[in-house]
């Protein structure tokens, strides 16, 4: 006798706006489509471990005639983005086997994907992956969920303060997301109007950042700044001012790192004041780019395990979902700004300090 297909999917790693709205788009395709069971994982591989399975239906997602899944941001499933995954791994598989999957969809970030591509490789599963992230650092995929919305969450954040900041005669600092990759801040800051966007890949100078702020004020009459910094932003070596402060001691943050050293470098000339953007970037409701991204990502990935495909993630390409090995993925992620990316030079052109570009790291 033909039992229905079972199909697991979990969100893995921080969350983001859209990961609802591909939920709803691969139980609705797998569902009304080809006719399968949807099961929800809870708390991603924990809730294998645990051998945990929450039944999805089409139905049991709509709220009074309502789906409110597709504007709904975080994730209905839970997340987990620590822990010693790796330690478990016969447990998981275990865990798999028990729930009688036929096939996962996992959605995750570059670091959630590695660890997903170990599970299934070992435990033989059928799985196809959907990228994720605010970070925007997933290889061969030129949009993630979660990004567009997060920066617009940041540029929305930089049109506030750039009254404020106006109103005062300030500079702001504003800290956004991104430890290694600086897609967020660099395009943020384009979007945003920002005087210096300082990211991981290109390494700055204080000097060079307080002597664009002042020749602004100086020779041009703006009496205020805006400075986009992430989280991992990267200092040179040549920068000036010896400060106290050291980059081990910036655990209080890059945001209020930064202003010390801007406000030390400009023998405290400038009014200076910090909004670090942390969460609020990975929250709220997503974007309308996000949500056609994770609906054709989630019918993407539905169809691909229709085909018989396993070991792959849905990936945008050239206005198209691909298929991508997901090995090829992980061995190229995290994607960082390249030296050659066209959006520096763009940031150059609108006379903005993007750090000493002749330091960018391969
Ligand atoms: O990887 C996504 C991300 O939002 C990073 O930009 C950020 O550094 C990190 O997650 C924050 O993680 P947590 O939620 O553990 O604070």
């Amino acid at each position: 006798m033909k039992t229905q297909k079972r199909l697991g999917i979990l969100t893995s790693g921080g969350d983001c706006p859209g990961l609802n709205a591909a939920i709803r788009a691969v139980v609705s395709h797998a569902s009304i489509t080809y006719d399968w069971q949807v099961f929800g994982i809870p708390y991603a591989t924990k809730g294998l471990l645990e051998q945990k399975a929450i039944p999805l239906t089409v139905h049991c997602m709509d709220l009074r005639g309502m789906n409110p899944l597709l504007n709904m941001g975080g994730t209905i499933l839970g997340s987990i983005n620590k822990g010693d995954t790796l330690a478990h791994i016969d447990d998981i598989i275990a865990g798999y086997n028990a729930l009688e999957l036929d096939a996962l969809i996992g959605i995750g970030g570059d670091g959630s994907l590695t660890i997903l591509d170990v599970l299934q490789k070992k435990g033989n599963w059928q799985f196809i992956a959907i990228p994720k992230t605010i970070d925007n650092d997933v290889a061969f995929t030129e949009k993630v969920i979660g990004f567009d919305t997060a920066l617009n969450t940041v540029v929305d954040a930089l049109n506030r303060l750039t009254f404020t900041a106006a109103s005062h005669d300030r500079v702001m600092i504003v800290e956004v997301m991104g430890r290694s990759a600086g897609h967020l801040a660099l395009q943020s800051g384009i979007a945003g109007g920002a005087d210096c966007i300082l990211i991981p890949e290109i390494p700055y100078s204080i000097k060079g950042a307080c002597s664009h702020l002042r020749e602004l004020r100086d020779c041009w009459g703006r009496r205020f700044g805006i400075v986009v910094v992430a989280e991992g932003a990267e200092v040179a070596e040549d920068s000036c001012c010896p400060t106290e402060l050291t980059k081990e001691k910036s655990s209080q943050g890059m945001g209020k790192y930064i202003a010390d050293e801007v406000r030390n470098c400009s023998h405290n000339q400038l009014d200076i004041r910090v909004s670090v953007l942390g969460h609020i970037q990975r929250g709220g409701i997503p974007s309308a780019g996000d949500r056609l991204l994770a609906s054709a990502f989630g019918k993407a990935a539905v169809d691909l395990l229709a085909q018989g495909e396993t070991g792959k993630m849905v990936a945008w390409q050239n206005g198209q979902v691909v298929g991508v090995p997901l090995q090829t993925i992980t061995d190229n992620s995290p994607s960082l700004v390249k030296p050659d990316n066209f959006l520096i030079g763009t940031a150059q052109s609108l006379g903005i300090y993007v750090g000493n570009t002749q330091h960018i790291s391969a």
